[in-house]
């Protein structure tokens, strides 16, 4: 059997130039991480070629924050899979809750997304949770479940459960409740990592990796404190 892998991921958005760039390079490569953990940074997409340049040879390795679902043509402002190989990326971020919400993406898309993302030989992290009002309904279930039947492709993905209450909020379920959701997901998803997300930071990650289910962290805010994000992949076992 192989060893299971610990992902820690930073999402970056829409922030950053490139001293910044720079600097949370340096500190994510300066963490040796333990054996089995991996490293991955998800810049925007003006700096990734700078990104991938700064990290490459290091442990840590990098991802798109989107692609389009074809690999080329009159897409203005959008980015392919293949371009992110291209520039060295190994991973792409897809179905994140604010491409859901703020450009409207389906979870049809998504799934488009992410088999274009296999086509290119990148790793999707597929991105599911419910919203606040779907959990206060008693539906988080059926959302998670609902998205997880429409969002994935044949092949190898990475799952991140981020209740969307929880990105950016300073608010996070209780450990009981992200087991339950993790169990949920890894009873229909097998052998797939299951991260989770949201308003993860240095004080709770140690506790939220230590979540049986738990296959590491996406992580947001934190992923642009240069210090704070070197603590996350210290935490991580
Ligand atoms: P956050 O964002 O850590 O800032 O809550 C997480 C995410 O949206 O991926």
């Amino acid at each position: 059997m192989t060893q299971r892998e610990t992902i820690i991921a930073g999402n970056w958005k829409m922030h950053g130039d490139p001293a910044l760039a720079s600097a949370l390079c340096h500190a994510a490569a300066a963490v040796a991480p333990a054996p089995g953990v991996q490293v991955v940074v998800c810049p925007p997409a003006p700096l990734l070629a700078q990104v991938c340049g700064e990290l490459a040879g290091s442990h840590v390795k990098v991802g798109g924050q989107d692609c389009h679902a074809e690999a080329q043509g009159a897409f203005t402002g959008d980015i392919s899979a293949p371009m992110l190989k291209a520039v060295g990326c190994t991973h792409v971020i897809v179905g994140h809750s604010e491409r859901r919400t703020l450009h409207g993406e389906t979870s049809a898309d998504v799934r488009k997304k992410a088999q274009a993302a296999l086509k290119a030989g990148l790793t999707p992290i597929i991105c599911i949770g419910e919203t606040l009002a779907q959990r206060e309904a008693g539906k988080e279930r059926e959302i998670v479940g609902e998205q997880l039947r429409e969002s994935l492709p044949d092949g190898y993905f990475i799952l991140a459960y981020e209740p969307v209450w929880a990105i950016g909020s300073g608010r996070t379920p209780t450990e009981g409740d992200i087991r339950a959701m993790h169990d949920y997901i890894t009873g229909i998803v097998k052998a797939r990592p299951v991260l989770y997300g949201g308003s993860v930071n240095a004080a709770n990650a140690a506790s939220i990796l230590a979540v049986p289910g738990v296959s590491g962290v996406l992580v947001g805010g934190a992923s642009l404190k240069a210090d704070e994000f070197g603590r996350i992949i210290a935490a991580a076992r």
